[in-house]
């Protein structure tokens, strides 16, 4: 019988693709191209499966081109690059890579708050730039980060680990926002309160955005949720690009509305806005939250054990869709 045939769509770590290649036929990215839409549609013919990172729109127009295609399996615990009607539609499987990165996420979301809420890579710009002469009383004095109130919207298992870290590490008091709110126990274990959006926005000292994106999240912070905030708030997005309105955000940053922002994702990435270039009272940072080497290693080796469960054994680990495609 033929082994089935990947596609790996981007460049991805040497033993993961050795893996592969111990069950299936591979066809790699491995110069790390920038594939176009017609590029990826190409090289899709034949292709049993895919390993994607997020970046590929697997919608209906694409998979009416592709027969053969049986799964998509990100390495990316974000999935909003699949539209899963369209794949349950002619039977193909999404699968996500859940859990494995949410501590070093959690960690991140917490360094960006921190470097914004402390201004760290404001001062190192005007400390390279030989501009530090004197000491002066005032000098890049930031927020208080211990004590404060960290608003979280969105609270899966990323929100959560950062709950814990502000609660139990920084004796911060936590207030979050969800679609649905969680049990009692788990708000327990993060030590975090249930209010709507318009209390998180008007109490937090710190707005923090960990929801996944979809049409409903769009421009969940636009210039009305600003407005709200206080003139000494910070807002960190971890999640998306799309969940914050850029261009709005720029605007009340230039106007001091909030004090500080720190971006690890952007509307239209890897472009980023030049309004927000323009802005010094914002962090940015190119997308990323997960980005450590065992992390990353454990969220493609995740990918990779969907492509062979599913492809191999039939049975994917943390599939997308498959209750929809069961019925
Ligand atoms: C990825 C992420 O590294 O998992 C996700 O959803 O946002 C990050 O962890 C990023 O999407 C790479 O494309």
């Amino acid at each position: 019988m033929p082994r089935p045939r990947i596609l790996v769509t981007r460049a991805i770590f040497p033993e993961v693709a050795q893996r592969l290649s111990e069950y299936f036929d591979v066809e790699s990215n491995t110069n790390d191209a920038p594939w176009s839409r017609d590029e990826l549609l190409h090289r899709l013919q034949g292709k049993d499966g895919a390993l994607t990172f997020g970046l590929e729109r697997i919608d209906a127009d694409l998979l009416a081109h592709c027969p053969t295609l049986k799964v998509c399996a990100n390495m990316t615990v974000g999935y909003n690059n699949f539209d899963l009607t369209a794949m349950t539609a002619v039977g193909v499987l999404g699968t996500n890579a859940p859990d494995v990165l949410t501590e070093t996420t959690a960690d991140f979301g917490f360094a960006l708050m921190m470097a914004t809420a402390r201004r760290v890579t404001e001062s190192e710009h005007f400390l390279r730039a030989g501009k530090w002469t004197h000491w002066h009383f005032e000098m890049f004095s930031g927020a208080e980060v211990h004590g404060s109130t960290l608003g979280i919207i969105g609270m899966g298992r990323i929100g959560q680990a950062i709950a814990r870290r502000a609660a139990f590490g920084f004796g911060m008091p936590v207030v979050y926002h969800n679609r649905s709110r969680l049990d009692a126990t788990v708000e327990a274990e993060c030590r975090a309160h249930y209010v709507d959006k318009e209390e998180l926005l008007r109490t937090a000292d710190h707005v923090l955005l960990v929801v996944p994106y979809s049409a409903a999240s769009h421009h969940t912070i636009g210039a009305p949720e600003l407005a709200l905030m206080k003139p000494t708030a910070t807002l960190i997005n971890i999640a998306r690009g799309g969940i914050v309105d850029d261009v709005a955000l720029a605007a009340a940053l230039r106007a001091n509305r909030i004090a500080a922002a720190g971006l690890d994702v952007f509307e239209g990435e890897p472009t980023v806005h030049p309004d927000l270039l323009a802005c010094s009272n914002v962090v940015l940072t190119p997308h990323i939250a997960s980005a450590t080497a065992g992390t990353r290693r454990a969220m493609a080796m995740l990918a990779v054990d969907n492509l062979i469960g599913y492809l191999v054994h039939g049975k994917a680990v943390t599939p997308l869709n498959a209750a929809e495609l069961a019925q």
